[in-house]
């Protein structure tokens, strides 16, 4: 239900959402995935996949961004029940930040207990080039730490704690998961911390020196919330950005989302490959 004055979205809400998935789907699935921009790709490795137009569900929050196809797409990868999540949304698209968790929510429900998030970010870190792989080891979600968290408002206690713990916000297990399987399919995998920042514009060179500073390896514009979601409802989560370009610390080089869209595009099949190679140890 949405309230008047807010839109937190509340459990009552969340359950008629997976009823409507239900509806048109039978599978439990095991794994949710979660793509990022010019990632979707990742989708099309899936066997028998049954395809759910996001708009079919009320309440679904709606993407607007190119790059974005909004579909569930439910199928086996490696054997196991996946269910992707073709088409994130995002906060500078103006959605709540409790209703853009949604679609990590639905997979809570649908009995989804590992997430694995995918995102293109910008290169922090100047050792890193485009078309890198970075583990995400750990994140700094400054959106929610300037008062616009996911779990702001009521707390929903049938599925997690009113101030859940975040000190391992990404499963170590998974990590080393990913480590070995890099290792074994011969992929250089980077490591580090990514920085959510709220966007849409890219960084300044300041603002880009201020979260050198501050520990960021990558940057982007996603991810944290839905982390968060997902560690509130007890998921276990592994996260992977793609390095779709290196940010300038000094002014020289402008972003752009068509570069994030190119290189998006050589990034996904290594990220195919990791993924399933994952999954298939799980
Ligand atoms: N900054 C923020 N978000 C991004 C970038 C960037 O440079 N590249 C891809 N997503």
């Amino acid at each position: 239900m949405r309230s008047e004055d807010s839109d937190f979205v509340l459990l009552q809400e969340i359950d008629s959402i997976t009823q409507g998935v239900r509806a048109k789907i039978d599978e439990q699935p095991r794994v949710g995935l979660v793509l990022g921009s010019g990632l979707g790709a990742v989708a099309d490795a899936i066997e028998s996949p049954i395809r759910i137009p996001t708009e079919e569900l009320n309440g679904w929050p709606r993407s607007t961004v190119e790059g974005h196809a909004g579909k569930l797409v439910f199928g086996k990868l490696e054997g196991q029940s996946v269910c992707v999540v073709q088409g994130r949304v995002h906060f500078y698209e103006g959605h709540s930040m409790s209703r853009l968790a949604v679609p990590v929510r639905v997979l809570q429900r649908l009995g989804a207990d590992v997430l694995i998030v995918t995102n293109a970010a910008g290169g922090v870190n100047q050792n890193f080039e485009p078309g890198d792989v970075m583990l995400i080891t750990d994140h700094i979600n400054f959106p929610g730490m300037a008062g616009h968290s996911p779990l702001l408002g009521p707390n929903l206690d049938q599925l997690g704690p009113r101030f859940p713990d975040m000190s391992q916000a990404y499963d170590r297990e998974l990590q080393e998961i990913a480590r070995e399987v890099a290792a074994a399919l011969g992929i250089e995998l980077r490591e580090g911390v990514y920085f959510c920042l709220a966007g849409p514009t890219f960084e300044t060179p300041a603002e880009l020196r201020f979260l050198q500073a501050n520990g960021a390896d990558a940057v982007g514009m996603s991810t944290a919330p839905e982390v968060t979601v997902a560690r509130h409802g007890g998921m276990r989560v592994l996260g992977f950005s793609g390095i779709s370009n290196i940010t300038s610390l000094n002014g020289d080089r402008a972003a752009s989302h068509e570069e994030v869209l190119e290189t998006g595009s050589t990034i996904a099949p290594k990220l195919v490959r990791l993924i399933k190679g994952v999954i298939a140890r799980l």
